[in-house]
């Protein structure tokens, strides 16, 4: 064997050594992290080629540092410091892109083979060496090796990156999230799933089938309809009830299953879903609803309540109608009544007044037959006699046109009168009823007060009125006087009082003296004072009663006066 043939079968012995030991490198970054990664492939590089320098250069992924390992071995610091500026600046210059370079350093050359890490990135593996016959080979060989491993290793790190978080996604995940063989038996439930459940591991739910996770209503649908259409359609989403393990409640989801296919050749892998529970949903739409419920329970009772009150308003309202009207209709009656007892008082009245003319003319008529039977001089007498009677007559006609215009008029006729003269005719009138004779008649007139403005009739029939009371009154009294007295009650007004020395007034009729039909007589209709009231008021005046201190009753009545020389119907 020649020196070249031993040198030949030596380093190819090395390199068949290198290259198994590079082959065990995967398994041993099993784990690793691109730094620990890179560190372990620069500490081999270094072992295997014995170079000056080896480099790892990493650029950043995504969010990630770059890492940049350079590793020197068996030189000065001097030196270490010259390659590491050297190569950088090979690395800065873009030329890394060539597999092979030379880069002068001080009085030497550093000779230098790379291969890319990754394919189309920047990261690349560098190994210089100031040896010319750098790099051989197997060098070129084990470094393109080297590269590929870590290439590998690398992008195992990154894939198990992602699966990591796309764990931790879903194992954090509080959704129930899990994957089934195309037989239905679980291969992975996540722990929210497992929860919600009620399940305590992995284990318990790969002895389980996805039909034992519904509740048993949902079972038939499951089996016959939806999963089946997961595997024609890829897709189904809707509400299922699942089943607690441990309770046996009924769980609301929100479900979605959907079909996993082989990426490359497109026949079904599994049968996943993602599905949300809807407890605490429900639960907020049972109370939405029970609240909206009740709202509406208490809006109608509300309603109700206010309707009643509206009714019970119309009720009152038509309540207090028929009262008004009964009201208005009570008004009437009284009304209507006292128009009555107004039109009956005058009609009473009138006969009252009627009744004293025509009894005293009846009287005369009867007296006159008397004497005119008895024939002689008895005839002058009934002449007389007559012409009372004619006289009564023609004062009950006086009465009856008073009381015509009255009616009519609704006022009485007003007249300045000499007040003795009504007196004296007054008086002489009611000395001609019964009872008279015996009764001795007194008359003082006030000088200051001669003349009233009265309507004469109407003011004699009060004395006529009050003058009969007396005289009736003092039927049967030892005392038998008359009293008939004017003074001035004030400016304005003339009183006029007729006294008796009668027994005065039982108490019963004292209270209601002056009410018509109050009477103590056999034949007495009770309605002279009344009579007497009403014509004394229509005059302005007052007409008062008083029991005399030495026994008896007076009466006093006011008239408006009239001036002295207004007389103009004296007679
Ligand atoms: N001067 C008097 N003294 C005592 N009692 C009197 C006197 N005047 C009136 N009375 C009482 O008052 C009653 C009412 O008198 P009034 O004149 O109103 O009616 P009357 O005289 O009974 O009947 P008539 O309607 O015929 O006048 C009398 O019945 C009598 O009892
Ligand atoms: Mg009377």
């Amino acid at each position: 064997m020649s020196l070249t043939g031993v040198r030949d079968s030596q380093e190819l012995r090395h390199s068949i050594r290198d290259l198994v030991a590079l082959s065990t490198l995967p398994a041993i970054w099993k784990g690793y992290d691109p730094q620990q990664i890179a560190d372990s492939v620069a500490a081999a590089l270094l072992t295997m080629l014995g170079p000056d320098v080896v480099c790892v250069s990493l650029p950043g992924e995504r969010e990630e540092a770059g890492i940049e390992i350079i590793r020197t071995a068996g030189i000065s610091a001097e030196l270490d410091n010259a390659i590491r500026t050297a190569l950088q600046g090979w690395l800065r210059s873009g030329s890394s892109s060539q597999s092979a370079s030379a880069v002068p350093l001080g009085h030497s050359t550093l000779n230098l083979a790379s291969a890319p890490i990754g394919f189309g990135s920047d990261a690349i593996l560098v190994v210089g060496s100031r040896r010319a016959d750098f790099p051989s080979e197997s060098q070129r060989l084990l470094l393109g090796v080297a590269a590929s491993e870590a290439t590998i290793a690398l992008q195992r790190w990154h894939a198990e990156a992602d699966q990591r978080r796309f764990v931790a996604l879903v194992e954090n995940s509080s959704d129930f999230i899990g994957v089934a063989g195309l037989d239905g038996v679980p291969q992975y439930i996540n722990a929210a799933g497992l929860r919600l459940v009620g399940l305590g591991g992995l284990a318990e739910a790969s002895r389980l089938h996805v039909l034992d996770f519904l509740m048993p209503k949902e079972v038939a649908l499951v089996r016959d309809e939806l999963w089946p259409r997961v595997m024609r359609d890829g897709r189904w989403v809707g509400e299922l009830e699942y089943r607690h393990f441990k309770t046996g409640a009924a769980i609301p989801f929100l479900v979605e299953w959907f079909r996993i296919d082989d990426p490359r050749r497109g026949y079904p892998l599994n049968i996943a879903t993602v599905s949300r529970d809807l407890t605490a949903q429900k639960r907020a739409e049972a109370e939405l609803l029970h609240l909206n419920d009740t709202l509406e329970h208490r809006v109608a009772d509300r309603t109700s309540e206010l309707a009643e009150a509206h009714r019970k308003l119309i009720r009152e309202g038509r309540d207090r109608e028929l009262a008004d009207a009964r009201l208005q209709e009570m008004r009437q009656e009284l009304f209507h009544a006292a128009r009555l007892s107004a039109a009956g008082q005058t009609a009473a009245a009138l006969a009252h007044e009627l009744n004293q003319p025509l009894t005293a003319a009846a009287n005369s008529v009867a007296a006159a037959r008397r004497l005119l039977a008895n024939g002689g001089e008895g005839i002058v007498t009934a002449l007389e006699v007559m012409g009372e009677a004619g006289e009564q007559i023609l004062r009950a006609g006086n009465i009856m046109r008073q009381s015509r215009e009255f009616v009519s008029r609704g006022e009485t006729e007003k007249r300045v009168e000499r007040v003795s003269t009504m007196v004296e005719e007054a008086r002489a009138l009611a000395l001609k009823g019964p009872g008279a004779p015996g009764v001795q008649v007194r008359l003082h007139f006030e000088p200051n007060a001669p003349h009233v403005l009265v309507d004469r009739i109407q003011i004699q029939q009060v004395l006529f009125n009050l003058m009969r009371n007396a005289i009736e009154a003092m039927h049967a009294s030892r005392r038998r006087e008359l009293d008939v007295a004017t003074s001035l009650h004030d400016e304005r007004m003339v009183e006029i009082a007729v006294t008796d020395t009668g027994p005065g007034l039982d108490d019963d009729v004292a209270v209601r003296l002056f009410e018509p039909f109050v009477s103590t007589k056999p034949n007495g209709m009770g309605l002279g004072l009344s009579i007497c009231r009403s014509i004394v008021e229509a005059h302005g005046g007052r007409l008062q009663s008083e029991a005399n201190p030495g026994g008896g009753m007076s009466f006093r009545f006011t008239v408006p006066s009239a001036p002295h020389d207004g007389d103009n119907n004296d007679r």
